[in-house]
């Protein structure tokens, strides 16, 4: 097995607004493994991003990061300066996120951005050889004339272009670890699968773990290895995605898989609608946080949140939080 890239520790984030403090990131632990392509899903607002955000101390006032501590390489992060974390991101941590244009400088040529990106860390590098660099990047990622489109401005390019671009920059440094957040929603499927592609080429190249946020089913069943199911701030189901697409401990997997209970079937696009609403997350029901919209709760589920409960299901571990996880994955 390979050995532990990134390790979490009771993460907590928190949004203080006038409405109230929303913690979008509750307590969460997990480990990444070399290697290891784990999805992320959930409905919208359930902490997903925060958490991404979380991990690499990009999370903007009113956001706090309160607790917690983060590990990478063995080494802590977490309360880093801002100096060191920058140079974490883009050096050991490649970040693509849904819209390019937010990360991209619109008055910077696409060829200045990569090769700033490369000589930040590689400041021996010189231009001529940074540049070089770039066009090999976007010749990777299968952006046409990539010779020619370096002189271009991010505006030049099309949606799907620009999204390559972003997936060059986080490539630029050779990451231990791509954290992706949505990075094919705004991109065709012939775009998309080409994308996925590549990640997974890098994966099986240089042991690249990949964290992947997508609200959908269809590519975490095609793309990742495991797969963490978050609702409210919490991971409700961590297991692989055979295993989650065999048996849900967690009625709230369920329900997201109810209308695509087969991974050949799956269609790509968003998650099907749960009844009901997520809980504010300033105004967490007590008891088990999905209660009010669990077709299977109890009065216990009312009254107790669940532990997490730690099984094997045709061996095969899955970690839950429903008082009734055991129960069932055993019928
Ligand atoms: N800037 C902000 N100000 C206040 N609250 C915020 C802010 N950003 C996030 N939150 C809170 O954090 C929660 C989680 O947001 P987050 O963006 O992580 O959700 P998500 O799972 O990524 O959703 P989506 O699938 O829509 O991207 C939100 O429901 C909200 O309560
Ligand atoms: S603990 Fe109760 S309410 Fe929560 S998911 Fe399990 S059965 Fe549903
Ligand atoms: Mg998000």
């Amino acid at each position: 097995m390979d050995e532990v890239l990134l390790s979490v520790r009771g993460l907590r984030t928190e949004f203080v607004t006038r409405d109230g403090v929303f913690a979008a990131v509750r307590d969460v632990s997990f480990e990444l493994r070399r290697g290891e392509k784990l999805g992320i899903v959930g409905e919208s607002g359930s902490g997903k991003s925060a958490l991404a955000l979380s991990i690499v101390g990009l999370i903007e006032p009113p956001g706090r990061v309160v607790a917690g501590e983060v590990e990478l390489n063995g080494r802590r992060i977490s309360g880093l300066p801002d100096r060191q974390l920058q140079l974490v991101r883009g050096k050991e941590v490649g970040l693509i996120f849904q819209d390019p244009m937010a990360a991209l400088d619109p008055v910077k040529s696409i060829g200045d951005q990569i090769v700033e990106g490369i000589r930040r860390h590689r400041r021996h590098l010189g231009r001529r050889e940074a540049r070089r660099l770039a066009i090999e990047l976007l010749r990777e990622v299968q952006v046409p004339f990539a010779e020619r489109r370096l002189a271009d401005y991010p505006h030049q390019y099309s949606g799907g272009m620009r999204q390559r671009v972003m997936i060059a920059i986080a490539l630029a440094n050779e990451p231990d670890l791509i954290i992706a957040d949505e990075p094919t929603t705004a991109l065709d499927v012939t775009t998309q699968a080409q994308v996925l592609d590549l990640l997974d080429r890098l994966v099986s190249e240089r042991r690249t773990a990949i964290i992947l946020i997508t609200h959908n089913l269809g590519i975490v069943a095609e793309f990742c290895d495991s797969v963490h199911v978050m609702y409210a701030g919490r991971f409700v189901e961590r297991t692989t995605v055979e295993q989650l697409f065999r048996a849900q401990a967690h009625p709230y997997t369920e329900a997201l898989l109810r209308s695509v209970p087969r991974p050949d079937r799956l269609q790509r696009g968003p998650l099907p609608s749960i009844p009901g609403f997520p809980p504010s997350l300033a105004h967490l029901p007590p008891g088990c946080s999905f209660a009010p919209r669990c077709p299977a709760a109890q009065e216990i589920c009312r009254d107790r949140a669940p532990a997490t409960v730690e099984l094997v299901s045709e061996s095969t571990p899955v970690l839950a939080e429903c008082h009734f996880a055991r129960e069932r994955l055993r019928t």
